[in-house]
């Protein structure tokens, strides 16, 4: 499973990237947002660095709706780096954009995606990526993992290369859940991935050895 950081704050991925565990990164406008990133050229400077930053892909959101916009957008967020994956709504005009992207050789990440028919568009068109928002779900009392497990079993019983990229992820038993029914990928906040790190049992071990080998030591 590979795992993706979601944010736009250059010191988390940093910090995800330092643990030698991370293999790309997801934004969007909201995350951009946050860190205060506004304008043209400081958005491109933004991926610029996050690319600079990660060994792997980097999704770049596009603002615009209308099926030329979002091809005009997208083309100049791959032009950025090798790294860029253009992520696209899942709407009519995103998915004729993804289509066109797709047969360019750009890499594609369709978002906003909430039910396994939208999966089926998104792989249809040809996109690299598929973002179904499993947290986002959870918070109006739907499955969101139990959608990822129906998004896998339509893709394997059509070999559709699409990866399914697991989003909106809110806490480590996303992650371990995503994993179990075969996510490719899981994008997530630094708090839950480096929450995979805990367990009591590890932290009692390790301090009965410490001390252990202190006794000896000393003598
Ligand atoms: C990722 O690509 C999405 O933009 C993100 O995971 C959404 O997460 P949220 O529901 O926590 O905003």
């Amino acid at each position: 499973m590979k795992f993706f950081i979601d944010t736009a704050n250059l010191n988390e991925i940093r910090e995800a990237q330092d643990l030698g565990i991370l293999d790309g990164v997801t934004t969007n406008p909201s995350l951009m947002a946050k860190e205060n990133i506004t304008g043209r050229e400081r958005i491109m400077q933004h991926y610029k660095a996050i690319c600079d930053l990660v060994d792997g892909d980097v999704s770049a959101e596009v603002i615009a709706t209308t099926y030329r916009e979002i091809i005009a957008e997208g083309e100049e967020l791959a032009e950025i780096d090798d790294k860029i994956v253009v992520k696209v709504p899942m709407i009519k005009e995103g998915i004729k954009a993804i289509n066109y992207f797709s047969e360019k050789g750009i890499k594609t990440n369709c978002t906003l995606v909430f039910s396994a028919g939208q999966a089926l568009l998104a792989a249809k068109a040809g996109a690299t990526y598929v973002s179904p928002f499993i947290g986002r779900l959870d918070d109006i009392s739907v499955d969101g993992v139990a959608l990822i497990e129906q998004i896998a079993l339509i893709y394997r019983n059509y070999n559709y290369p699409t990866e399914i990229l697991a989003a909106s992820i809110r806490h480590p038993m996303h992650i371990i859940q995503c994993a179990e029914v075969g996510a490719d990928v899981m994008t997530g906040p630094l708090s839950a991935i480096t929450a995979l790190f805990n367990h009591p049992l590890t932290d009692i071990g390790l301090a009965k050895f410490l001390a252990d080998h202190q006794k000896v030591s000393t003598k």
